[in-house]
């Protein structure tokens, strides 16, 4: 739920007018935005991309992930969590995902193996997963993660911030996205080595346009530099980022606030891990059941989570399918490596998420909404809670919500 603005257009048309839109020209945007975001996520190396797909690839690549392992990922996020573990010739293995609508700790412990290498946790829809909890199953088995911050720009778990608690993590900046440059990721790390490998991948060039180190192994990289536009673009973003979360956290603080009373009705805000750090682009609300959560959702702007198409596993069709790259003899599915991996799915296999996703409903939040927006949210959210949840209610008058929300957000990456 981003913002953009004359100073956006200033910093592109810069760019344009310098005519240097190459990110190696000595005075780089990339390079500038690159070096401020690390800081303000209190990490040592930021490296910029073409998108948080990419970035998910890169940071996997990094820590050394490939052929024969095998990596945790929730059954609730966007699939390219899931394809990008395929990109680098491992396999994703689904796990459930708890109330707060993120990868559940006890499900992520119950589902190690000897093959399984890492845990991708995603702070899903900007509300942060139960990091301690992740990070001690980890440290105890010996699992590398990789944050899936992609949704959760802006966002932090109990003052530190999401994407910089693992051992990388992995951020979109694309269009749905609270700081965005139209497309556009980026990997975080504290490790020198790992950060070497992203910059590798991200640039084959890398070690050509740095200054050549013997001390480092060059290896073939796909390629996904960032523009000089995008760099300028994200310089602005930045500036806008605290402010932009802060009034979304202020919204969804007074909407919780005014549907409080609600909840003897059966109308329960979703539990949150780090609730004061959450990013807020939504508020979300636990149902009884997925009729009434079916019955809430159209009358207050929401949706319902278990109808966000490519977010849930069963609509992952490459992975459920085994699908797994362009060319059969590249596909980690059939790959000897991975002869010990589990590689078979089912669209049951995680029925306590459907469970959750079914009765969950998200309302979206804006920086940009007023108290007038505000008020009516909640007047609304009262009379269709009344309707959803008390028995015999007819369908209720005097909605007030003349919003136009963009559904694109649930449906597209
Ligand atoms: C949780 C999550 N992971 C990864 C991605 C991929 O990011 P991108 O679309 O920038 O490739 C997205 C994008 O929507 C996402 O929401």
């Amino acid at each position: 739920m981003y913002i953009v603005g004359d100073e956006e257009i200033e910093a592109i048309t810069k760019v344009l007018r310098s005519g240097a839109l190459f990110r190696y020209n000595g005075n780089s945007e990339c390079e500038r935005f690159e070096r401020r975001y690390a800081g303000w996520l209190g990490k040592r190396h930021f490296a910029l991309t073409v998108s948080g797909t990419y970035a998910l690839t890169a940071a996997m690549i990094g820590l050394g992930i490939g052929p024969g392992d095998e990596v945790l990922v929730p059954a609730h996020t966007y699939m390219a969590t899931a394809t990008s573990v395929l990109a680098v010739g491992a396999i994703p293995v689904i796990v459930d995902i708890d109330e707060t609508l993120t990868i559940s700790p006890d499900a992520v412990e119950n589902a190690i193996g000897p093959r399984t290498k890492a845990v991708i946790p995603v702070h899903m829809w900007g509300a942060a997963c139960n990091m301690d909890a992740i990070m001690r199953i980890a440290r105890r088995r010996s699992l590398l993660v990789i944050e899936d911050a992609c949704q959760g720009v802006g966002g932090g778990y109990h003052g530190r911030k999401l994407g910089a608690i693992g051992d990388a993590g992995a951020f979109s900046f694309n269009y749905f996205k609270n700081m965005t440059c139209g497309e556009g990721g980026g990997v975080v790390t504290d490790d020198d080595a790992v950060a070497e490998r992203v910059r590798c991948a991200i640039d084959p060039c890398h070690f050509y346009w740095q200054g050549r180190q013997d001390s480092l192994q060059p290896f073939a990289g796909n390629g996904g530099r960032a523009s000089e536009i995008m760099g300028a673009m994200l310089n602005v973003q930045l500036d806008r980022i605290d402010d932009v979360v802060a009034r979304m956290r202020q919204e969804r603080k007074r909407v919780l606030d005014g549907t409080r009373h609600l909840g003897n009705l059966g109308l329960q805000a979703t539990p949150m891990n780090s609730a004061d750090d959450d990013c807020a682009t939504h508020v979300m609300y636990l149902l009884p059941d997925s009729a009434a959560a079916h019955r809430f959702a159209p009358l207050v702007s929401g949706v319902v989570a278990g109808d966000t198409g490519r977010h849930n596993y069963t609509e992952w069709d490459q992975v459920l399918l085994g699908r797994g790259a362009a060319h059969p003899a590249m596909n980690p599915y059939e790959m000897p490596a991975n002869a010990e991996c589990r590689r078979h799915y089912s669209r049951d296999m995680c029925a306590l998420s459907l469970a959750i996703l079914s009765r969950t409903v998200m309302i979206p939040m804006h920086p940009r909404h007023g108290d007038r927006d505000i008020e009516d949210l909640v007047h609304d959210i009262d009379l269709a809670a009344r309707y959803a949840l008390e028995p015999g209610m007819s369908a209720p008058q005097g909605l007030r919500l003349s919003r136009v929300v963009d559904k694109q957000k649930f449906d597209v990456a």
